[in-house]
Parts: C-alpha cells; structure tokens; sequence
C-alpha cells in the first residue's frame, strides 16, 4: 500500500525565517518518531522552498503552492516547473480555492498548468496535487457533482490521463476551509466526504480512466489532530491537506501520527 499523504499548505502565512523553523522542527520531531506509512509534503512560500530543501530528508518532501503554465517564460511574476523541478521540488499544488477566489483563477487556467506539469513529467517529474471542491452556495443548491465534473473535464479535454501520469486530487470543499468560515467553525463530516469522492471517481470513470484506484484522493477543509484520521478510516481519502493546523510543527505532526496509526 503507498504512503499515506499528509500536506502542509503553509500559504502566505509565514516569514523565510519562521518557515524554515518550522520545517526544522517537523523534521526533528518526525526523525524522534517516524511515522512509515506516511509521506510529509511540505508547501512553503516559494522564496523558501531553496533554504528549506537543506533542512528536510525522507520522508518529508517539498511542493510549490502553484506554477506557470508553461514549462518556461516571459511571464514576470511567475514561478516555472523547471525552477520548481531544480528546487527539489515533487509536488505542485494547483487550482487552490484562494487562487480561484483571490486571483480569478478558471478551470482554463487551471487546466493549463495541469498540462504542462503532466507534459513535462517524464523530464520534470512534477506531481500535480490538483484541488477542486464546490461553494457552499453550490453545496446548498446540489451542484456538487455538477462543480466536480466542469473542474475535472478541464483538465481532462486540456491533457487527456493516461495510466503512466502521476497526479493527486485534493477535494477540498471550498466552505470547508478554516479562514473561509464567518461564524461557526464548520468542518466536512466524513461522511459528505465519501460521497463527493465517489463522485469524483464516478466522474474519472465517465473519463475513461481506468486506474482511477491508482490516483491518491485527498481531503483538505478544516483537518486538525483530532478529525484527521476519520477521513481516512470513514471518508475514503489516502491523505489529508492541512492548512491552519500545520502551522505549528507539534499539532501538525500529531495529524501524521493519528494517519499513520489509521491503516
Ligand atoms: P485549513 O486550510 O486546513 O485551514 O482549512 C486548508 C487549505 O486551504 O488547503
């Protein structure tokens, strides 16, 4: 069975400094006490991605929380994969709720980063951890499945999937999101969870993609010490994707232990 994922998207949040501190800490914590069955992705600001790459040994791993969609370019501004690829770099988050809101990111857009980080892999070998997730306007209205299949088959008509492409999908419910929430805090029952990654396979199979059971779904919305494990055990998910709570080395940690006692 492959790892377990456990992702930490540090956003915005941070200093250089204070990213490498904690990136430090994780790795000294995880070094007194591995956790085998899991693999820790670490997503920092891409200013640190250079110094924290001295700082991590397996099996924690780096990721760049977006890309350029070309593989290079005149696009001032912009992060390259090739530049992610050098960085050390395995994984590229893209598609992220806040870049759709904040940036007026659209499924195009996002598509188009996709392709190029799958065009690109076999040279690259970057890993598209692609989110998707619907509003809760659109949960409110059972738009769900209808949000799912229009982000997915963007990516789809941009590069179509064939079995030897590595990709992740995140579903990360957009009102699921810790910083997202006015009023009270509102995580996804694992259940809603199961039922929106069956759709998700459901919608990958419509696809024509066979291996869909090869593709690692991950849930990200809210995941803290406490909840993590249930997506695993009840929500049907290989990993977790850990905003807030992976902020600080201890609770973030205490999310890879809970995953990696849950198989
Ligand atoms: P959260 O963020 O864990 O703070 O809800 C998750 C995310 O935005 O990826």
């Amino acid at each position: 069975m492959p790892p377990l994922l456990c992702i930490a998207n540090w956003k915005a949040n941070l200093t250089p400094e204070a990213e490498t501190v904690l990136a430090r800490t994780i790795q000294g914590i995880m070094q007194q006490s591995p956790a085998d069955n899991v693999e820790i992705v670490l997503t920092p600001t891409f200013v640190s991605l250079y110094e924290i790459g001295y700082e991590i040994d397996h099996p924690i791993v780096l990721a760049g929380q977006d890309c350029y969609w070309e593989e290079v370019g005149a696009a001032t501004g912009e992060v390259s994969p090739v530049a992610l690829a050098h960085l050390g770099c395995k994984y590229v988050l893209i598609g992220h709720s806040e870049r759709r809101i904040i940036f007026a990111e659209t499924n195009e857009m996002v598509a188009k980063k996709y392709a190029v980080l799958l065009k690109t892999q076999k040279k690259l070998g970057l890993v598209p951890i692609v989110c998707v997730g619907e509003t809760l306007m659109e949960r409110k209205n059972g738009k769900t499945r209808e949000i799912l299949e229009v982000q997915l088959s963007a990516l789809m008509k941009a590069m179509p999937f064939n079995k030897n492409f590595q990709i992740v999908i995140a579903y990360e419910p957009v009102w699921a999101i810790s910083t997202n929430q006015h009023g009270a805090r509102k995580n996804c029952d694992p259940s809603d969870c199961k039922e929106a990654i069956g759709m998700i396979k459901d919608i990958l199979h419509t696809h024509s993609i066979n291996a869909v059971n090869a593709i690692p779904l991950v849930y990200g919305g809210s995941v803290d010490e406490h909840n993590a494990s249930s997506y695993i055990t009840q929500g049907d998910v290989s990993g977790v994707l850990v905003g807030s709570a992976s902020l600080h080395a201890k609770r973030f940690c205490a999310i890879v232990h809970s995953l990696n006692t849950s198989i």
